[in-house]
Order: C-alpha cells, then structure tokens, then sequence
C-alpha cells in the first residue's frame, strides 16, 4: 500500500563529477533491478540537479531538492522557489531538516510555508520531525514530535496522502553513529501515525510514508523496515558510496518481498 523510499540526502556533499558518475552507476543498476514496491530518492545539490535527472531519466527512481524557499517568487537573492524546481522536473523536495532548523533557525511556521509552496507546485514535500538528545532524555520527545507535526501541518489539507512523506530523524542520531534502536523508531513512527490518523482519517494517514533518518547504514536497514511503522529511510552519510547506496536498495527489496535471509 505504502512504497518502501530509500533516500539519499547528500546534503553538501559531492560535485558534479561525482554526482555524475554516482547517478550513472545507480541508472546501471536499476536497469538490472526493477521492484514497483521500493523508490530509490535521491537528493544531490541545488547546482546538480538538472544533471542527475536527465541521468535518471525514464528509471524508476526520483531525485529531490533538499531545501526550497517559502516565498511563491520575486526579490529574494540565493532563494530557490518550488516553481522552479518543479519546471526541472523534480518530484519531491526535503524541508525542515534538523540542520536548517539548528544552522539557519527554520520556525516549524517557515517549515510549513515551504510545505504549501511545495504542495501549490506540485511537488511532495519530505517533512522532518525528531527531538534532540537533551529532549530525550527529559522525556519530551512525543510532545516536541508533535508539537512540530501541529506546526508543520497546520491547516494543511491533504486529499489522498501520497502528496507528502513525512521523516523522522531523531537529532541525536544525525551523523553520530547512534541510530534509534529499531524499537524506539517504531515508537516514534507509530506515534506520528496516530497523529495523522486522528488528523487525516485512516485513509490518509495509512497512505503517508514515514521514513526513518539518523545513522541508516546497510548494517541496520533491514530491522527498521520490518517495523510497521517504518516505510523506508532518509539517509546521509551511508547514502553518499554506490555500493552502500544499492545494498539498502536491495534490502528495501528483500524486506518488501518477505524474504527470510535479510
Ligand atoms: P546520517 O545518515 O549521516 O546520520 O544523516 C541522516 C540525515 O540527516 C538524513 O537527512
């Protein structure tokens, strides 16, 4: 029902050579792989976009922006807007990852006027939640995941679900080392589900993909997709080899598939 998404957030990572040669490699291997069930993401620079769509072109696999403006268009010097990314032909588009949020002071309002740019153009929006440590540890991680669900999602209409992916990615688990345990993302996971479902109906809410983020590597992706909540997983630093990148994708596969060795 829900498609499993394995998503490469490259953040500022790789030129256009490597972005290059990364895309070639991956359109290889979907020209030898093809399960309807799993969507290979991937999110390269603003500058290399153009490139890795007309690589991936007519393959199964979708390329993202990772960040977007939240104004429509006009005076905004260094903004990209949802229009433009859509004329390029993209499909989704990251926002409120927890570096924007930390490093440029994004406001869950901010994070929402990017989703409703994103949504007016077209585009599905990657929306990312999770709490930091300290939240953690003070027992605040359902209210701060909340509290940014409300705030992202204020007043956004949705019709059938499939127009925005949610992500969790738990701070303390971003480029650490540390990922959730496949029981705590799942807590979490489920947590936002009943959100939607209590916000969207079961319809919607069971149509959302929740991908989990935060030290994904091919070692533990498996375990994370066999929970019920967990639909696939936004990936940094394990997303950046071609080879880690396809043995997730062939996970997400074997995972899908119900098969028993993964
Ligand atoms: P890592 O996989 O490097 O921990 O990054 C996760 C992330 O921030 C993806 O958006």
């Amino acid at each position: 029902m829900r498609k499993t998404i394995i998503a490469g957030n490259w953040k500022m990572n790789k030129d256009a050579s490597e972005t290059e040669e990364f895309c070639v490699e991956l359109g290889l291997y979907l020209g030898r792989h093809n399960e309807d069930r799993v969507l290979p993401l991937i999110a390269p620079g603003f500058p290399f976009l153009t490139r890795a769509l007309e690589i991936l072109s007519g393959l199964p696999a979708a390329v993202a922006a990772q960040d977007v403006s939240s104004h429509a268009a006009g005076a905004y010097t260094g903004e990209v807007a949802a229009d433009q990314l859509r004329s390029l032909g993209l499909s989704h588009c990251i926002v409120g990852h927890s570096e924007r949020r930390q490093y440029h002071s994004e406001t869950d309002a901010e994070i929402r006027a990017k989703l409703l740019q994103l949504k007016k153009s077209g585009l599905i929006p990657i929306v990312c939640v999770g709490e930091s440590l300290a939240q953690r540890e003070n027992g605040e991680t359902e209210q701060v995941v909340l509290a940014q669900m409300s705030g992202c999602f204020e007043q956004v209409d949705l019709e059938t679900g499939r127009e925005v992916v949610v992500a969790y990615e738990p701070v303390w688990a971003i480029g650490t080392g540390k990922t959730a345990t496949a029981e705590q993302a799942q807590e979490v996971h489920g947590i936002i589900r009943d959100w939607l479902l209590q916000r969207y109906g079961a319809d919607i809410a069971g149509r959302i993909s929740i991908l989990y983020g935060g030290s994904v590597k091919p070692g533990n992706l498996a375990e994370l997709l066999q929970q019920p909540d967990i639909d696939g997983g936004l990936i940094g630093g394990a997303s950046l080899q071609i080879a880690d990148f396809c043995a997730m994708l062939d996970t997400a596969v074997q995972v899908v598939r119900g098969d028993s060795e993964c």
